[in-house]
């Protein structure tokens, strides 16, 4: 979890151009609708997901799915992937949920996004068919804003019993 006095250190090692992109998870996160999990080396940070504990943020998923708790904002930094710092952000998500009282976890992935997708697939997520055009803004090097919008596809994942009961 990303508390309020890492986000200083998150800011100076993982610059955001254009947005606040840690500092708006954070906010979130402390209104209680998320965590926000961030994975380090040392004083690096390499990568972050949000646990969204309020339901999906699609409509057609939320309704097809009442109260599923969503993993979002999956990201690893570039120089970084391959090497399973994105499967051990989804455990740590996954053990967070079951130890909210959650048998089920889920996420979105986008229909050209197909790598992302085999990791999912790997992990024991399961497609669902339901699906939900996403907008979103993502900010280039230079903190330029481009608006898009995404057809994702749910998918959904039944959890084993938290081992802490
Ligand atoms: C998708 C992502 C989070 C995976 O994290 P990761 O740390 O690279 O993943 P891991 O090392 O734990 O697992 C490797 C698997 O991730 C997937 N993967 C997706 N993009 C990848 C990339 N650029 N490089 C390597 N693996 C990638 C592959 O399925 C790979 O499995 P493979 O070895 O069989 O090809 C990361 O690549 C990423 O941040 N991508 C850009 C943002 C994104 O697509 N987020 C997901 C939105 S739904």
């Amino acid at each position: 979890m990303c508390s309020a006095e890492v986000l200083v250190q998150l800011r100076a090692q993982w610059p955001t151009p254009g947005s606040d992109v840690h500092g708006a998870h954070v906010a979130v996160q402390q209104r209680g609708s998320a965590t926000y999990l961030v994975a380090w080396r040392g004083p690096m940070p390499l990568g972050s997901a949000m646990v969204k504990w309020d339901g999906c943020v699609g409509a057609n998923a939320s309704s097809a799915y009442p109260g599923c708790v969503e993993i979002r904002h999956l990201q690893v930094r570039p120089g970084e992937r391959g090497s399973g710092v994105g499967a051990a952000l989804i455990t740590a998500a996954e053990q967070l949920v079951r130890s909210g009282g959650h048998i089920q976890a889920c996420l979105g992935v986008a229909a050209d996004n197909p790598d992302a997708a085999r990791l999912y697939h790997r992990l024991g997520y399961r497609p669902t068919g339901v699906r939900d055009q996403i907008a979103y803004t993502w900010y280039d090097e230079d903190g330029a804003p481009h608006n898009e919008t995404q057809d994702n596809e749910l998918l959904v994942k039944r959890l084993a019993a938290s081992v802490d009961g």
